[in-house]
């Protein structure tokens, strides 16, 4: 006779030890599976005699029935331990700090460039905006600038392939000053607009880069004067350093499209160059030929021109001595204007 105890015994043994499904289904299979040994004694009942197959029987079944009833706890186990153990590697710690997204912040030069639109439009000036790829009429000639003026240089311009309707070639705006001459062809006087925008030479030093940017400034009535230009100039000044201690200086110069003409510096008042004067700006009355090439009659409209370097003014309020390190994308220096 089979002990049958000692059967039941060996399958909870055996069904402790798997571990995984599969493990616990091949465990199953030699006691309960086709040709397992229960299923084998079962088989065997029919040689035995009627009484004592119905006690074998049910000695049998019994057993049976433990062993499925152990098998049925396993595989209970067994689940639980798998749903633990993914809970655990999926848990999430509610009690952590966020992670976040880092948020990125404005150029210091585009922050410039903010800051003069806004003061600009507070005085009543339009806002205008133009090609940055420009013809050579309109970046030199209407501008009064002759064929042999060193800008047009090939040193200091950067010309594209490319040709304009004129048959010359076309260039990247060496400035913005383009744009009084497109924009005083589409709008009637008083015109009263600044233009911000990128421009481009061959030029690299501390506070020279081949990219940069520049906002021009007109205002062409019958009777604006260069007096009207240091007045809004300098109010402009006080309001873009928020300071009424600015050392400026008007220095007179030299522009083809200007007469007369001058040249804007300011002093730092803070950073490694402290007290130095740096130039921000060229400016003037406009010259009679520009007005006429802007459509206007030079006998009754008059009125002034300026074209500011963003990145200088940017260096002169914050105190930066070198103006390429806004443009090497160094995070430790970016992040200080955030
Ligand atoms: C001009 O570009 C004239 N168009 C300005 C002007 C406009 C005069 C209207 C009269 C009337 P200038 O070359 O000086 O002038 O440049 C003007 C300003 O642009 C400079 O004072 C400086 O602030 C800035 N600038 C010029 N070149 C660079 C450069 N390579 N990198 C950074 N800033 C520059
Ligand atoms: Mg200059």
């Amino acid at each position: 006779m089979t002990d049958l105890e000692q059967l039941v015994a060996q399958a909870a043994e055996g069904f402790s030890l798997a571990t995984d499904g599969t493990a616990l289904e091949n465990e199953k299979a030699r006691y309960l599976g086709k040709s397992g040994v229960l299923t084998e004694l079962l088989k065997g009942l029919g040689k035995l005699e009627h009484a004592e197959r119905k006690t074998e029987g049910a000695r049998i079944n019994a057993a049976k029935e433990r062993i499925e009833a152990l098998l049925t706890e396993r595989r209970q186990a067994l689940a639980d331990a798998e749903l633990n153990t993914r809970l655990q590697s999926e848990a999430i710690d509610v009690t952590l700090p966020g992670r976040g997204t880092p948020t990125g912040s404005i150029h210091p030069v585009i922050r410039t460039w903010q800051r003069v639109e806004e003061i600009f439009r507070s005085i009543g000036f339009e806002v205008a905006d133009g090609p940055e790829i420009e013809n050579d009429w309109t970046n030199f000639t209407s501008l009064n600038s002759p064929e042999n003026h060193p800008a047009r240089s090939m040193q200091d311009t950067f010309y594209i392939d490319g040709l304009d309707s004129d048959g010359k070639q076309l260039l990247l705006r060496t400035h913005t000053s383009p744009m009084q001459v497109r924009y005083a062809r589409l709008h009637q006087p008083p015109l009263k607009v600044i233009a911000p925008g990128r421009t481009y030479r061959v030029d690299s030093d501390a506070t020279h880069s081949p990219m940069f940017h520049q906002v021009e400034g007109l205002w062409i009535d019958e009777n604006i004067s260069f007096a009207d230009l240091k007045g809004v100039y300098t109010s402009f000044l006080k309001c873009f350093f928020e300071t009424d201690a600015l050392e400026v200086r008007f220095r007179p110069s030299f522009f083809p499209f200007t007469e007369p003409s001058a040249e804007i510096d300011m002093a730092f008042s803070s950073g490694p160059n402290k007290g130095r004067w740096l130039e921000i700006s060229g400016a003037g009355q406009v010259h009679p030929t520009v007005l006429r090439n802007m459509g206007l009659d030079p006998e009754r409209y008059i009125g002034f021109a300026f074209g500011s370097g963003l990145e200088r003014l940017t260096m002169l309020r914050y105190g930066i001595n070198d103006l390429r390190l806004f443009y090497e994308g160094d995070l430790r220096f970016l992040k200080q204007f955030s």
